[in-house]
């Protein structure tokens, strides 16, 4: 597969090196584990200008396929991670976060407070998990397959992407 993924870590505390971030490594742990290439890592704070800033390097410049970030996705007045996001997408992809809330509802009814948004700038998909190590990898967990799956039509032409699904059971 050969993906190359990114993982910014968003919290205040994490940046100011207040908090150890346990969530970022066992993403980077999990990314790895599933075919991908863990090519950035950064601890931003909940700033939107930082959290824009990353998001710029890693899709504009060093052209990562898979953006994740970490954390500031809830009520705080400090999380702005969504709208940070929201500002650089060219397309959102709502069914990412439908399905991570949807399957995360199963785990605890809490799931329904992360304002988590996914989408397309360029080549790249940026996806926001929540910021607990635990949230994060049920999240990232709900939709690895699929992501695989749009990461191969982001990146294939139409005769490629009917190669992948050709012998694919029909679902
Ligand atoms: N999703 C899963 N799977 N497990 C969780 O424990 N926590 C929720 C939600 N999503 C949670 C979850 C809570 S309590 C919050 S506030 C939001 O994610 C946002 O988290 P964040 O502020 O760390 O980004």
């Amino acid at each position: 597969m050969g993906f190359k993924a990114a993982v910014i870590t968003v919290s205040d505390r994490g940046y100011r090196g207040e908090r150890e971030d346990t969530s970022g490594p066992a993403l980077c742990a999990y990314l790895i584990e599933h075919g991908y290439e863990v090519t950035y890592t950064a601890i931003v704070p909940d700033e939107m200008k930082q959290i824009r800033e990353a998001l710029l390097l890693c899709a504009d410049e060093m052209k990562t396929d898979l953006i994740i970030t970490c954390g500031g996705t809830g009520f705080s007045k400090r999380d702005v991670t969504p709208e940070a996001t929201k500002a650089v997408l060219e397309k959102e992809t709502p069914g990412i976060p439908e399905c991570m809330r949807a399957k995360s509802l199963e785990i605890t009814p809490r799931a329904c407070l992360s304002r988590s948004a996914a989408g397309i700038r360029g080549d790249s998909l940026i996806i926001n998990l929540p910021g607990s190590r635990t949230a994060a990898i049920e999240n990232i967990s709900a939709v690895i397959e699929a992501v695989e799956h749009g990461l191969f039509i982001l990146h294939a032409d139409e005769a490629d992407c009917g190669r992948q699904n050709a012998g694919k059971k029909e679902r």
